[in-house]
């Protein structure tokens, strides 16, 4: 594979994404690894992240100088280019100089292997306050910007390489391509990694992982466990049964989906759990969102237990209890749960930091490290219909985080409705694939005044949360014709009892998130 040094930053994975978009499989590993241990996993080349510190930080995040005397083609990124120039010899100055943001970079020479054939002027994407000042000896400078004596540089002998800008981040003009010159030409790697390897390297891990046991797998009706749970499938067949928890929190016609479309086009084993009663009366009087998010996640847990239990008694299974459980985990979920080395806690996404600590189950997340629009191509791979791997994303703990409030029976129908209207709209507008997604949400604890049919009406806000993203790491809100906002507005409102306002969720993440809660 290729190794990527994680130094701490938000976009590590990013970087091994964009890895696996160039086809090389990469992996991501900590930068307290010794240069023998990196020898042992025999890697085809280095990419060392960016990172928070800074390299006369006490305490910054190193890496073992030894890594760069392997010989293997090494790429460093902001922090990981000042690390590389430190250890061999360059100087990195802290000027009190910064850059953030987009900025001007000039290709110094032919810009060598790194950024030969590209634009002499490009805009790059920065975040620094270290700068290199003098490249290593026999290090060629490659770019430099105005404030940046030393803004790429290379040793083609050595195959050694770094860019103080990072390249993996769209704002970078010709980012990925730094990455494929750096991968296919001084690297020398072909471009041959594919969704169908991921399939192929899962189900053999998963295999190993779980032998002849039996296993249950979290199905929620969204796109990751619908894939996780195929994948899962196709890896032991019958040893599986998916598991379908119909919490009360799902959106009009969800269950029935699961129940036909998804059965029929898998042939997985499904059981479905009635537990909306269950969960209604653990979230009673519950307003706090992580409160909600926590309740949630364990009822799940729970509710999945109690399969594991009457699946045993089913099979007879003397002392042979269902360790394993899938769940679709993405890496987005684990970054924002406070999963990633040295990331904040954002909101505890129920499959990750909602789990409850007496969990009873080893879990199987072949997802784990990867971005929605890879799991949407597995899917695909393993044959799963348009209708489900297209779908909008939807959270685990569903309406429950849609409501501002306590979540009540009487307040899902509301939401539930006005949802459903709005989904219907969008999709006869063709704006499914335009928008990454459009919760809804029910202000259940504010009222405001309004006026119907010639009377005074008290009712409630609803918002319209219509986004744009690539991986929900960042969004923005979308820009929904007018019309089609109008239409939804007046047909929530006239349809939906208890509803005399829709308002436009106009925020982008950051600062907001994409769900309210
Ligand atoms: P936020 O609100 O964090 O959402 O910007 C990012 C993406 O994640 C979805 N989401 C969840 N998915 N369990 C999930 O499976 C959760 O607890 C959860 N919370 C948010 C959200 O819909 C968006 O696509």
């Amino acid at each position: 594979p290729v190794l990527v040094v994680d130094f701490g930053a938000q976009y590590a994975q990013l970087i091994a994404r964009r890895v696996r978009e160039a086809g090389v499989y990469s992996e991501l590993v900590p930068h307290t690894i010794t240069a023998a241990e990196v020898a042992e996993k025999n890697p085809v080349a280095i990419i060392l992240s960016g990172g928070p510190s800074s390299v006369y930080e006490p305490g910054a995040p190193s890496l073992d100088p030894g890594v760069f005397e392997l010989g293997i083609p090494t790429l460093g990124i902001c922090y990981g280019f000042q690390v590389m120039a430190q250890a061999l010899g360059g100087e990195v100055a802290h000027t009190g100089l910064r850059e953030y943001g987009a900025t001007d970079a000039a290709v110094v020479g032919d810009g060598g292997v790194l950024l030969g054939g590209q634009p002499s002027e490009q805009n790059v994407w920065m975040s620094h306050g270290d700068q290199v000042a003098q490249a290593p000896e026999g290090f060629q400078v490659l770019a430099s910007t105005a404030v940046t004596p030393v803004a790429a540089f290379g040793n083609d002998e050595r195959c050694l390489y770094g860019v103080q800008w990072h390249p993996e981040v769209k704002h970078s003009d010709f980012g990925q391509n730094v990455l494929e010159n750096f991968l296919h030409k001084a690297a020398g790697l072909p471009a041959d990694w594919n969704s169908g390897n991921v399939i192929e390297e899962q189900v053999q891990r998963i295999r190993e992982q779980v032998g002849s046991a039996r296993v249950i797998s979290a199905l929620s009706g969204g796109v990751d466990s619908a894939v996780s749970t195929a994948l899962v499938h196709r890896a032991i067949g019958d040893q599986l049964t998916a598991v379908f928890v119909d919490h009360g929190l799902l959106r009009k016609g969800e269950r029935e989906q699961v129940e036909k479309d998804y059965v029929a086009s898998t042939g997985v084993r499904l059981i479905t759990v009635d537990a909306a009663d269950t969960f209604l009366g653990h979230l009673a009087g519950v307003t706090d969102p992580e409160e909600k998010r926590k309740i949630i996640g364990r009822e799940f847990i729970r509710a999945f237990e109690k399969v594991q239990r009457e699946l045993v008694e089913e099979a007879k299974a003397e002392g042979e209890p269902i360790r394993f459980l899938v769940q679709g985990t993405l890496y987005p979920d684990v970054v924002e749960s406070g999963g990633g080395a040295g990331t904040a806690n954002i909101k505890s996404h129920h499959n990750v930091g909602g789990l409850p600590d007496d969990l009873d189950f080893e879990l199987i997340e072949p997802l784990r490290t990867l971005f929605k629009d890879e799991v949407r191509a597995i899917g695909r791979e393993l044959g799963l219909p348009e209708a489900i791997v297209g779908r909008q994303p939807f959270p685990g703990p569903g309406l429950g985080i849609r409501i501002v409030g306590e979540v009540t029976a009487d307040r899902l129908e509301i939401l539930r409705d006005a949802d459903a209207i709005a989904r219907e709209e969008l999709s006869a507008a063709g704006l499914d694939s335009e928008i990454w997604q459009c919760p809804v949400v029910l202000l259940a604890d504010v009222r405001s005044v309004g006026v119907q049919g010639d009377g005074r009406t008290y009712g409630h806000p609803i918002v319209l949360r219509p986004v744009s993203s690539e991986d929900a790491m960042t969004a923005d809100w979308t820009r929904l014709p007018y019309d089609v906002l109008s239409k939804i507005s007046n047909r929530i409102t006239n349809e939906v009892r208890e509803v005399n306002r829709v308002v436009l969720d106009v925020t982008s993440k950051p600062p907001g998130t994409i769900e309210w809660e």
